[in-house]
Order: structure tokens, then sequence, then C-alpha cells
């Protein structure tokens, strides 16, 4: 029984319900300070804010080397308005008026003009398949910017109202963009955590041509292999051939679909939401600043500090040539005591700026050793900040989660899997590393300064990505309001690859609805050709596992008499 209230009992409990509505309605509860706060408040030392606000500044300009340096790629400003739009916010920003009502209002304006205005239902079909998410960052770091300095670190109340509706208004452009765009183009930085990409992609039910136990998720029509080594060093220092092998001699992919417009046409055409590329970014062919993303796929990328992606990589590629010897003594005389000038000949993208390297092109990707510098840099965090997602591996499961789920639609994270583990192969193959490693990996760390660089300035833009996403999650935003996202927990099935789940649509589509997705049970016969291939390889690749583990646990045995 609920206790009975006498009558004033009644007047207390109403007057404290009409003392809270009013105090609601008069001040909205600030969500956006306390982000602030969390993300960007910490920076304890003068010189870690310094860096700070320089990054910033960064993340503020890159819009701008779009009418500076007029070959840089960088398509979302080739879009009507958008070369204006940047200029006045700078403008603004010079007159201290960044972050006043006026530049709220402007940005508002630019993304529901361009983009959508916030619905809960099926987005049209129609709209630009552009979020703009070099701008949006610049837009962000021009925020956060002045909180630091102007705003002493406080957020004016007066502000809060119109900010998080802006916030709403630029996270719906982004999930209105994924829906329209429907493919997903993965940049795979080799020991990055991109085959748990591909696995999440799996888990999350995107049809992708072939998932198989590497989870690499090529097109393999692309030719988007990884070029890790010089094979004709290799030959002459042990007489065999090595996989991967090809650095420094096939400076166009093997394919027929070269520029972007090709990748996208033939990727739609299959069906196809997901697909991973492992080698370097595209087109600018004889220009390599006018190498970038091709903007017709939504493209997400995963950063790792730059040491540990080294250090994991060399690992690898030891761990993949004693398994492909099989002659313990060749192995041992080719690795034994080896130092940076072996690898320098061995594997040069591999110890030499990897990220760069791959984020610039052909070109770029199979230039000599030391070719690199600021202007390298420069031009791959241009690129980067026009990913629709940038993910950073060293982040917790709590970050990468809420990318995922609202950056993507992806309930199942890479929190599930657990692909990989360098320590638990090399002791199945008796492989003790330390012993193969270069001796002068210090050097070789120290050499990765540009890569660092790169980094650096990816975290930031991850910690802006994470400003918005913590803010709308906590107005309650969902990727797919017309689902209850909850109900998609541990049913990859119903997940249809989250935002991406109405697939592909041709440029030229005439349709006024979807394409309906009759791809999604279909299996076209390049699908089928590269899945036969993969049984074909499972079965040998566990043919020689169970005569690895035979010979380990005979190793074993020995041991223990
Ligand atoms: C959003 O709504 C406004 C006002 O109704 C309209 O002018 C604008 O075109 C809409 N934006 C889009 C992208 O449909
Ligand atoms: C690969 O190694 C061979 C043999 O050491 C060398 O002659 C060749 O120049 C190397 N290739 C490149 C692109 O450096
Ligand atoms: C390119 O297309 C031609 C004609 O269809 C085909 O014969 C060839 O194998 C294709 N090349 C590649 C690399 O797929
Ligand atoms: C590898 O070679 C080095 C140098 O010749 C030798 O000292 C070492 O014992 C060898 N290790 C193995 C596991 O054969
Ligand atoms: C779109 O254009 C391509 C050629 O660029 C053509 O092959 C295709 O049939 C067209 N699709 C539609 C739906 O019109």
């Amino acid at each position: 029984m609920a206790p009975a209230l006498n009558a004033s009992g009644y007047a207390l409990l109403l007057s404290i319900i009409v003392l809270q509505l009013s105090m609601f309605a008069s001040c909205t509860e600030s969500v956006i300070q306390p982000k602030l706060q969390k993300l960007f408040g910490t920076a304890q030392t003068a010189a870690a804010q310094t860096k700070l606000l320089a990054m910033l500044d960064m993340a503020i300009n890159i819009p701008k080397l779009k009418f500076e340096i007029l070959s840089y790629r960088i398509p979302e400003m080739d879009e009507p308005g958008a070369a204006d739009f940047a200029k006045a916010l700078i403008s603004m920003a010079a007159a201290g008026a960044d972050c006043s009502p006026e530049w709220i209002a402007a940005v508002r304006k630019y993304f529901v003009l361009n983009v959508a205005n916030i619905t809960t239902k099926l987005p049209n079909v129609w709209g630009k398949r552009q979020a703009f998410p070099a701008l949006r960052r610049m837009v962000f770091a021009q925020l956060v910017k002045s909180w630091l300095t102007r705003m002493q670190r406080q957020l004016p109340q007066h502000l809060e109202d119109e900010l998080q509706q802006m916030f709403l208004e630029l996270y719906e452009a982004h999930r209105v963009v994924a829906t329209r765009k429907g493919i997903m183009e993965y940049f795979h930085i080799s020991k990055a955590g991109g085959s748990s990409w591909c696995h999440a992609a799996k888990n999350n039910g995107c049809r992708a041509q072939i998932y198989e136990a590497s989870f690499v998720c090529q097109i393999k029509q692309f030719d988007d292999n990884v070029r890790w080594l010089n094979g004709s060093f290799h030959r002459g220092l042990t007489g065999r051939y090595t996989r991967w092998g090809t650095w420094g001699r096939a400076i166009r992919r093997h394919t027929n679909f070269t520029t972007c417009t090709q990748r996208h046409e033939f990727a739609a055409l299959m069906g196809y939401q997901y697909f991973s590329n492992e080698y370097t970014l595209h087109e600018g062919f004889d220009d390599p600043e006018n190498v970038g993303i091709c903007p017709q796929f939504f493209n997400v990328i995963i950063i790792r500090n730059p040491r540990k992606r080294l250090l994991s990589h060399l690992k690898f590629v030891i761990f993949q040539m004693k398994w492909d010897y099989e002659d313990d003594k060749l192995f041992n005389r080719t690795y034994w005591g080896t130092d940076s000038r072996f690898w320098d000949k061995f594997g040069p993208v591999l110890v030499d700026n990897y990220m760069l390297r791959g984020m610039l092109g052909e070109k770029v990707y199979h230039a000599p050793i030391g070719s690199l510098g600021a202007p390298e840099v420069a031009r791959a965090c241009a690129i980067l900040q026009q990913y629709d997602l940038v993910i950073d591996l060293e982040e917790g499961h709590d970050v990468v989660d809420q990318v995922m789920e609202l950056g993507v639609g992806w309930p199942h994270t890479l929190r599930e899997i657990h692909d990989k583990d360098s320590a638990k192969a090399g002791a199945w193959l008796n492989l003790n590393y330390g012993d193969y490693l270069p001796r002068d990996l210090d050097y070789l760390y120290d050499r990765q300064k540009l890569d660092m660089e790169l980094y650096i300035f990816g975290r930031v833009l991850v910690r802006l990505d994470a400003l918005l996403l913590s803010v709308v999650k906590s107005l309650g935003a969902k990727p797919l309001p017309w689902l209850d996202f909850d109900r998609l927990h541990g049913n990859p099935h119903a997940t249809l690859c989250g935002l991406l789940r109405l697939g592909p649509r041709l440029p030229n589509s005439t349709e006024e609805r979807w394409m309906p997705n009759e791809f999604q049970s279909r299996v076209n016969a390049e699908m089928q050709a590269a899945r036969q291939a993969g049984v074909v390889a499972a079965a040998e690749r566990a043919a020689r596992g169970d005569a690895w583990r035979a010979l380990a646990l005979a190793r074993m045995s020995d041991r223990a008499q």
C-alpha cells in the first residue's frame, strides 16, 4: 500500500513539481560544457595546451588549403558555397565572433540547406552525398579553440540551446549521408586493427565479396593488396620467392578499375556494402598532391600509434617468413641479428612512415627511404580530416564503441573481436621474436616522426568527433531513429550493416526510391570465384597448421622427457 498523503503533503508535492518544471523551463541543463571539459579541459601543462592549440589551428586551416593550393584534393570544397562558407567562418574568427550566435546560425544554415533537416524518417534519396566532414571538424576546432581561449573554459549559458541544435544538425548530416552512400571503403593501415574491422563488418551483416578466416575483405578486382617487401632483395638473399614482394616495382594497380568513378560503379553494381583497401589511396597518378579518398564512398580509417604499428608489423613479417620457409636454418640465417640496414633493403615501406606512404598514393608508397617530409605530413593531415570516420585504436573500447554505434550504426563493435595475437602465434611456431627484431629498433622508432605527427593530429580529430557524438548521444540522438536500435543487439542479420543498410545506389540512378536491395542474397560470379579460392586456401592453411601443431606437440614432449 502506498502511504496516503494528507492535504499539506499534496501541496508540498505539487509545489516541488511546479518548482522543478519552472527551473527546467528557464534554463536548459548544460550538456556541452561537461563534455568540453572532459575531452579538452585536461591539458595540464602550458606546453600541452600550446600543442593542442596548434593542432586545432591546423584543423581550422585545412579547408582554406583548397583555395590557397589549388591542386590539393578536397572534394567537399568544390561543392557550391563551400569556399564562401569557410571564408565566412575564418573572417568571423578573425573578428573574435566565432561561437557567437551569428556564427552558430551560419553553421546551421549551411548544413541544413545543403545536406538535410532533422527527421526521424528515412532520408530522401536525392540529397547530397557529401557530409562535409572537413568543414565540420573546422567548425568544432573553432568552437574548442574559443572555449580554451576567449571563453576561459566556460561555455556561456545563453549559447547552449542553439549549440545543441547545431550539434544535432551536424550529426544528422553525417547520418543521412552515410545512408545515401551505402558502401564503406575502409582504409586498412596494416597492423592497425584492420582484420578486426572487417570481422566487425561481417558481424554487423554487411555484404562483402568474401569473408575468409584472415578477414582481409578486399575486392579482388581492385588489387588493393599490400606491397611490403623487395622481392628481388629477398631472392638474392635466400634464392626464394616471397609473398608481398612487389615493393618498388608495381607502380600501378593491376586492375581495370583505376578511378574513383570506376571503383564506385563496380562496387555498386555488385551490391557490396563493405570492402577494405590495404594498399594506398586513389588517383593523382602523376601528381601526388591530387591523391585522396574517393568521395563516393563512406570512408573510414583506423589510426594507431606508429611505433606500436611498426613493432607489430615487423613481428608479423618475421612470423610469416618462418611459416613460409619451413626451414628453420634458412630462417635463422636470414633474420638473426639483423638491423635497420637489413630492413631498409627488405621492407623499406614498413620502416619508413608507412601511414603517410599509404595515404599519399602509389608514387609516395614506392618512394625511396628518407624522401618524405613536412609537405607530405600536411597533405596526409588534409586527407585525414576528410574521412567520414576516424578511429584511434589506442582509445579504449568505450570511445570506439560510441563511434561505431553512432557513426556507422554497428552495435557489434571491436570489443567482441580478438583475431590476432602475435604472442600466441609466436609460441605456436616456437618463435622468440626478440632474436629476430632489428637490434637498433629505437633508431627505427625515431624514424617514424612524420607518421607520429599525423597520428597526433589524428587524435585531435578523434576528440573533435567524440565531442559531437557524446553530446548528441546525451541528447538522445540515434543512428536509425525509425528503428529500435537496442533491439538490434545480438542480431547481425537485423543490423544489415547499420547506416549502410539500404545498400549502394548508382550515381545516375533515376529510381525515386531506394534501389530494392536485390543484391542482399544473390551470390554473383565474382563472389563465387573469390569464395571458392578462399576455401582452397583455407584447406591448405589448415593442413599446414596441423603439421605445425604436430611438430609443436612433439617438441613439447621431447622437452618433457
Ligand atoms: C530544410 O528545410 C528548409 C526550410 O524548410 C529548406 O529551405 C531546406 O531546403 C531544407 N533542406 C534540405 C536539404 O532539404
Ligand atoms: C630491391 O632490391 C634489389 C636488390 O638488392 C635492388 O637492386 C633494387 O634497387 C631494390 N629495389 C628498389 C625499388 O629499391
Ligand atoms: C580487364 O578486363 C578485361 C576484359 O574484360 C579482362 O580480360 C582482364 O582480365 C581484366 N583485367 C583485370 C586485371 O582484371
Ligand atoms: C641462430 O643463429 C645464431 C647465429 O649463428 C645462433 O647463435 C643461434 O643459436 C641460432 N638460433 C637457432 C634457434 O638456431
Ligand atoms: C549508369 O551509367 C553507367 C555508365 O556510366 C551505365 O553502365 C549504367 O547502366 C547506368 N545505370 C543506370 C541505372 O542508368
